[in-house]
């Protein structure tokens, strides 16, 4: 079936990541001869990621800036395409979804705004914020709108008289919330979230963790999460995907990864994360090589504390290493 979404998702991960690359031009290389032009630099934001995301998981998406995880998700939401590799959304490749499956695939996907106010036309109340999704994706009578606008709006913890506010009335955490109830205005079954709790007041933060829990549980959401703080990734996230130079370096159960870890990545980003109680460790040394000259071997070599000579020879593939749990290394920690 092409172009078609499947109905069940028996057997086959809600999303699938096949060996994903990303590249962007960015200008041209400097030429030798007087008048010709340079070839094109690219720039690998993704270099063959593969990520499976199962119905109903909450995955933490977790890596240094500039590691890919915006732009894999800008990916995974159809947002761009990507330059090799293919995105399959219950076994449909996103590349080829047209008509009818195009239109299941807006509706059951939903993302969450991290700048959830600018995210927002100001121009328009609540309420018409959140009937949107509702009328473009025919999911109740026009009758039938307000009702459902006041139970999105119960669900989220907001008091459904805020329907009549503009964004610019609501508090940080309240207009957090209308985007989280926007995102669900769609009745989706997978959430992407970019930083989504990131720069708020820790009991804010405490709340809408604790609210995108409880949906999660209620409504069986499957939720994507980028964060860089691990503590929220634990709180929130069963599995977690560890970014490095535009790979997944590790992945496997929350709890596992991080009581132990097999990547020295992984180590060195537990180490940097501040822990009530305990020193900071050593930041990581140098600086993330740049994605424009990918350096040979594995990409986290020059940074690597075990580095051996092997390491600056060969790159080194995401392989199983144990239960549910997959690692790039050549050279894994032992456990
Ligand atoms: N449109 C673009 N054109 C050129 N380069 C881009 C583009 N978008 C992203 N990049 C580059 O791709 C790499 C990955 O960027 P991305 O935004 O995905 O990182 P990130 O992991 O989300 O970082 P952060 O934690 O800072 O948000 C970076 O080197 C970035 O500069
Ligand atoms: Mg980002």
């Amino acid at each position: 079936m092409s172009g078609g979404i499947a109905g069940g998702t028996s057997g086959q991960p809600l999303f699938s990541v096949l060996d994903v690359e990303k590249a962007y031009e960015v200008g041209r290389a400097p030429s030798v001869r007087r008048f010709a032009r340079g070839e094109p630099r690219l720039l690998h934001a993704l270099d063959g990621v593969r990520l499976d995301v199962g119905d109903g998981d909450a995955v933490a998406l977790v890596g240094e800036s500039g590691s890919g995880k915006s732009t894999l998700v800008r990916l995974m939401l159809g947002l761009e395409a990507a330059t090799e590799g293919r995105l399959l959304y219950r076994g449909a490749d996103l590349g080829t979804l047209s008509g009818e499956a195009r239109r299941v695939f807006s509706r059951e996907v939903a993302y969450i705004y991290q700048d959830a106010r600018g995210s927002m036309n100001p121009r328009m109340r609540v309420g018409d914020v959140l009937a949107e999704p509702m009328r473009l994706h025919g999911l109740c009578t026009d009758a039938e709108v307000p009702a459902r606008v006041g139970a999105l709006l119960e669900r989220v913890g907001l008091s459904a008289t805020m329907r009549d506010r503009f964004p610019s009335e609501l508090s940080g955490g309240q207009v957090r919330r209308v985007a989280v109830a926007r995102a669900l205005a769609s009745e989706p079954k997978i959430v992407f979230a970019d930083e989504s709790v990131a720069g708020l007041d820790v009991s804010v933060q405490a709340q809408l963790l604790n609210l995108l829990r409880s949906l999660r549980r209620e409504m069986g959401l499957t939720l994507v999460f980028i964060t860089h703080d691990l503590g929220v990734a634990s709180y929130l996230c069963d599995r977690i995907a560890v970014m490095y130079l535009g790979r997944v370096v590790e992945e496997g159960p929350t709890g596992d990864v991080l009581t132990r870890p097999r990547h020295p990545y992984t180590r060195a980003l537990m180490d940097a994360f501040p822990s009530f109680g305990r020193p900071l460790g050593a930041p990581l040394r140098g600086e993330i090589p740049s994605p424009i000259d990918l350096p040979r071997g594995c990409r986290f070599a020059s940074r690597c504390p075990q580095a051996r000579d092997a390491c600056r020879e060969t790159e080194p593939v995401l392989v199983a290493d144990g239960p549910g749990r997959r690692v790039a290394c050549a050279f894994p920690l032992s456990s």
